[in-house]
């Protein structure tokens, strides 16, 4: 039962017991499920991104199972384990069941066969007509299961492939030439998710760029929760699921697991399923000693390569002012995504009650902690400001670090 607050399952599961959380678990995300239905109804390709754990997968398979669209995902961290966009597609064909087409298969065998005719050339020629024709396969199998009806082909985790030009062309010649074939006759329509914010340039770029970016439409970032949808799914969780009680102050809670997990929808379940497992332990009551546990347990099972990372580049206790780890714990403080020196330093002298005439030296400090050989931060391309390396480092900082009463920076996981 307490698993009602769930690990992330990988996309192509789709279980009654998956498919039964994600129905009761689910905050509504009005704004977004918007904006994906109306993408449904118009002509183009869709394109839903977002940081990993924010709700992309959640939000398509949710909109999708409402509206009653059928549609079939193809996961493309498999293209990569498998070696090609072809290889997924036919992992797909095969999952369902589908035969692979002969003619494809000696068009194929053709093209790789050892001194056979042709360079790489029309070697690649052979791989993209495949990869073509496979596609066709799962549009065809698409439409015959949505008897004519608007269905939906999913290419999750597109960003298991975009340092590659190779997959996204194929990608772009997918979307190129499926266009009349698949929107108009069958009425498939292909949703590419990821994570990049520009997925639509990168597809563009390597192919027809303007009639590229004319078939596909963006639908805004699927990004952190907001405090009232995080507030409502600890809620339901914890309150009408689970029926927990608590002895401290639960709106506390709930800011403070805001705060830890910056809102991130995957992280919010991840923690309150260690707080559920420890109040189970203890009559299903929720109390500090309870979540301090819970949080030590999620710290160590989740963020210990990150909380490496910032160890390394902490001063050591004993250091009298420890300014550096005065800075780190800064850093988890601030509210931007890209954030320069000034907001730091205001962070560190009202936090820690530095006057202006101490010289902090915050520009090389950042700097250095952008040169690690493990780096913290590192420089945004456009401007002189910086960001986190990734989500989780700060989320590190915030559920890592505390003052201790003599307000010096100390871990809590040893
Ligand atoms: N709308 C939502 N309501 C409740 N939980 C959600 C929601 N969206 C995501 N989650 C939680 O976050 C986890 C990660 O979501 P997922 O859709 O897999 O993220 P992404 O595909 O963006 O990496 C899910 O397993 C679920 O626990
Ligand atoms: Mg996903």
């Amino acid at each position: 039962m307490v698993n009602l607050f769930s690990k992330a399952q990988p996309n192509d599961v789709f279980t009654p017991r998956s498919r039964e959380i994600n129905e009761r678990m689910y905050v509504d995300r009005p704004e977004l499920e918007e904006r994906l239905e109306d993408a449904l109804k118009g002509d183009k390709y869709i394109i839903v991104h977002g940081e990993s754990g924010n709700g992309k997968t959640w939000l398509y398979k949710r909109v999708l199972t409402h509206k009653s669209v059928r549609f079939e995902i193809v996961n493309l961290a498999n293209a990569v384990l498998h070696g090609s966009l072809l290889s997924a597609f036919e992992a797909k064909l095969a999952e369902l069941g589908i035969e692979t087409p002969t003619q494809r298969t000696e068009e194929f065998d053709f093209g790789v066969r050892p001194g056979g005719i042709g360079g790489g050339g029309k070697q690649q020629t052979q791989v993209a007509l495949a990869t073509q024709s496979a596609f066709s396969g799962l549009v065809t199998y698409l439409n015959n299961k949505a008897h004519g009806k608007r269905s939906v082909l999913v290419l999750d985790n597109f960003e298991q492939i975009v340092d590659d030009t190779d997959y996204l062309r194929a990608v772009a010649s997918i979307i190129i030439s499926a266009d009349e074939e698949s929107i108009a006759k069958h009425g498939v329509k292909l949703l590419l998710v990821g994570v990049p914010r520009d997925l639509k340039q990168l597809v563009a770029k390597v192919g027809n760029a303007s009639t590229i970016a004319n078939r596909l439409i963006e639908i805004p970032e699927v990004a952190r929760l907001t405090l009232d949808e995080a507030i409502s799914l600890m809620s339901r969780g914890f309150e009408k699921e689970l029926r927990c009680e608590f002895t401290l102050d639960k709106v506390f809670l709930y800011k403070e697991i805001c705060w830890k997990t910056d809102r991130i929808a995957q992280q919010i379940h991840e923690l309150c399923l260690k707080i559920a497992l420890e109040a189970q332990r203890d009559n299903n009551i929720i109390s500090l000693d309870v979540v301090s546990r819970a949080e030590r347990k999620w710290l160590e099972e989740s963020f210990t390569s990150d909380l490496a990372v910032i160890e390394n580049l902490m001063n050591s206790i004993e250091t009298k002012v420890g300014r550096k780890n005065q800075v780190i714990y800064s850093l988890g403080k601030v509210d931007k995504e890209d954030f320069k020196h000034s907001d730091i330093e205001r962070i560190v002298r009202e936090e820690f009650d530095v006057d202006e005439g101490i010289n902090l030296n915050l520009p090389q400090m950042l700097a250095s902690f952008s040169k690690a050989e493990n780096p913290l931060i590192r420089r945004t391309p456009k401007n002189n400001a910086y960001r986190f390396v990734s989500p989780k480092l700060k989320m590190a900082i915030r559920a890592g670090l505390q003052l201790d009463a003599e307000h010096r920076v100390v871990k809590i996981v040893e």
